[in-house]
């Protein structure tokens, strides 16, 4: 604890001193963070599916497709949460909060794949979640709410596929 407050006041005077989240704590995110990939990933196919359904007029969209939808974007948003806690703990340990040391690092393909790749896709994705169940909502019928919901979710899903740092593309990354 006493590190951590001393680091933290020499976050800004020194080149050397940053913040770091104790290594229980940090691991445990991690490996939270990682596995409910998963959870998203079956949820977002779950709704996209329903969703699909629902636009070809076999399931109302009332009950279960607003529910899948509404399930994955809380996933989602769970997500953003400890992404963002993970986020500044990565920056301030990687860049020290210097634009110098930002610079340098953006030169690493590990660093830019978190740091710009990783998290604009997953905002982006966020985004398009959103969107998708605020228009599924207030679509005038239930064709129309499950053709929202299938489209942007769909595209969502894609984008996130893109996004996930999966170990056969950066074999410093595992599966959990
Ligand atoms: C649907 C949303 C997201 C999914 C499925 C996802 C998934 C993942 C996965 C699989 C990893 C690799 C973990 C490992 O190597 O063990 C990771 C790492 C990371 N993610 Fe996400 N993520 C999401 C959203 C976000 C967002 C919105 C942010 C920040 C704005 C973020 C920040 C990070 C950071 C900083 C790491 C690296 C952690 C570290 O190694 O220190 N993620 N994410």
């Amino acid at each position: 604890m006493i590190d951590f407050i001393t680091s933290s006041v020499l976050l800004f005077g020194s080149s050397e001193a940053t913040i770091q989240l104790p290594e229980g704590l940090a691991k445990a995110l991690i490996a939270a963070h990682s596995g409910w990939r998963y959870i998203i990933l079956i949820l977002l196919v779950m709704a996209i599916i329903y969703g699909k359904q629902t636009a070809s007029g076999k399931k109302p969209f009332e009950g279960g497709t607003k529910k899948m939808g509404m399930f994955t974007m809380i996933a989602v948003d769970i997500q953003l949460l400890g992404g963002l806690v993970l986020y500044f703990f990565f920056m301030a340990s990687q860049t020290m909060f210097k634009m110098g040391k930002l610079k340098d690092q953006m030169g690493i393909s590990e660093f830019r794949n978190i740091a710009v790749e990783h998290a604009i896709g997953m905002l982006i994705a966020l985004v398009l979640i959103h969107i998708g169940y605020s228009k599924a909502k207030k679509a005038l019928n239930d064709t129309e709410a499950g053709k929202k919901q299938y489209v942007f979710y769909l595209i969502a899903l894609i984008v996130i596929l893109l996004s996930i740092p999966w170990p056969f593309l950066h074999p410093e990354r595992g599966w959990f």
